[in-house]
């Protein structure tokens, strides 16, 4: 469903990540596990078109979703595409096509209530069927009791939660999830663990980034380590070690 060749990207003029392929199918949930700053996220935003592919392609469901061609070859047939505009990806035709990304952090508007933040959630389904306020309220239900407050007055885990239920609207095809538990008290922790079990478990594939190999084990049919901007492994629940192993893995040393 999701097919990424030979992609490299990064943040002008510095390169973050290269050469990552990566290949989900329609019945797969992926998790992408590595240390702090080395450019997951950088890599998602990417998948996502946030930020500009600098070579490589990326598919959905079948649809290129970036230009054709290499960053800096700007013509395409007669006619000069980056006179016009220098972007090589749209983030509106991904979401349109059903990539939905929920981004590391809280990124809402502060000054939005609950309830107008998830009404522009629904503008970005396009038509598409995707979850109703009632239902993203069941599964969260902090969300129901909180409708009427602007975001600013909401907690971390709570701005998640509404965070997920606006990507549930819009309708997601595939969902990717960018480090969904970051600095949460162990109790919201686990709410937003059990609630993203749910999501999994109507079928949605998702892609997820987390610290903690036990819940991604939750989760996840695949997992691939990600260290300096490449993919250095791919494994399958069953063959994933423990965190420990896994930190040796990747560090080549035990700390
Ligand atoms: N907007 C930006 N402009 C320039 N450099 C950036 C920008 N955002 C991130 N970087 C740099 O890109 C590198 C990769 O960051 P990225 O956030 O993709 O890593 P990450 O693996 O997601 O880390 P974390 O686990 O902390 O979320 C880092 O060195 C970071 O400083
Ligand atoms: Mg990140």
């Amino acid at each position: 469903m999701l097919d990424v060749r030979d992609l490299s990207g990064g943040y002008e003029p510095v390169q973050i990540f290269q050469h990552v392929d990566l290949q989900v199918s329609a019945a797969e949930s992926i998790g992408i596990f590595g240390p702090n700053g080395h450019g997951k996220t950088t890599l998602l935003r990417t998948l996502s078109g946030l930020i500009d592919p600098w070579q490589g392609d990326i598919f959905f469901d079948g649809e290129r979703m970036n230009r054709e061609g290499r960053r800096g070859s700007r013509k395409w047939r007669n006619f000069n595409y980056d006179a016009v505009t220098r972007r090589r990806m749209d983030p509106k035709k991904v979401a349109r096509a059903g990539l939905i990304h929920v981004q590391q952090g809280n990124l809402l508007f502060p000054e939005l209530t609950v309830t107008e933040t998830l009404s522009i959630a629904v503008s970005a389904a396009s038509g598409r069927r995707g979850w109703s306020v009632a239902e993203v309220q069941q599964l969260f239900p902090r969300v129901a009791e909180r409708r009427d407050h602007k975001i600013r007055f909401l907690s971390g885990g709570e701005r998640q939660m509404v965070s997920i239920a606006a990507g549930l609207i819009a309708a997601p095809r595939m969902l990717i999830l960018d480090e969904p538990t970051l600095g949460l008290s162990p109790k919201i922790r686990q709410e937003l663990c059990g609630a993203i079990l749910e999501i999994r478990k109507t079928g949605l594939p998702i892609i997820l980034i987390d610290q903690d190999v036990a819940f991604l084990e939750q989760i996840i049919d695949t997992l691939y380590l990600f260290d300096h901007g490449r993919i250095s492994g791919r494994m399958s629940r069953d063959e994933m070690p423990d965190h420990e192993t896994l930190m040796v893995m990747l560090f080549g040393e035990r700390h």
